[in-house]
């Protein structure tokens, strides 16, 4: 009986170990990665761009650089492993007069972009989490 006590002590730590080893999923590596957060980004960036309403906050700012510093902030949020080098939100927003209406529309196309490369509504609340906090450092500043 003290044997067979033993073993499943010993099981149950083996299994123990090898679920800790297992490394937990990002949710960067759920979603597809660079690939996919790089194609929703793109679709944002000229989506935004062209917007009636918020297309002008950007006249003069190379699309390319939105586009990398957004994914690379995107990836880094989510447990991806990119660093994220550009300026600070509050830094890069301020003095824009940003509002919650012109904030709301940007993440709107974030969030349909989200879709559109195939992110599940479940991982695109996730995502928006992370997101969210930063518009305070963002709007009216
Ligand atoms: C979730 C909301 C937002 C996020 C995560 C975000 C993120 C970023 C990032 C990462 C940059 C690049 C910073 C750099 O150049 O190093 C940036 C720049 C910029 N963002 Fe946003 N942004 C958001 C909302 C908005 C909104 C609502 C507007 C205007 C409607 C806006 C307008 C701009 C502009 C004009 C720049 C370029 C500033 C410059 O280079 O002088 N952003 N944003």
């Amino acid at each position: 009986m003290k044997k067979l006590q033993q073993l499943i002590i010993a099981g149950t730590l083996v299994l123990i170990t090898a679920c800790s080893a297992t490394p937990k999923q990002s949710l960067y590596d759920e979603i597809g990665g660079r690939e996919t957060l790089d194609h929703a980004m793109r679709l944002a960036v000229n989506r935004i761009y062209n917007d009636a309403q918020i297309g002008h906050f950007f006249k003069g700012v190379p699309k390319r650089h939105i586009h990398k510093e957004l994914t690379d902030q995107f990836c880094n949020l989510i447990g991806g492993p990119c660093e994220y080098t550009g300026k600070t939100m509050v830094e890069s927003h301020k003095d824009l007069n940003i509002t919650d209406s012109d904030f709301y529309i940007l993440v709107e196309y974030v969030q349909g972009a989200m879709r559109d490369v195939g992110i599940t509504y479940e991982q695109e609340n996730r995502i928006l989490r992370y997101i969210a906090p930063l518009k305070s450092e963002i709007v009216y500043l």
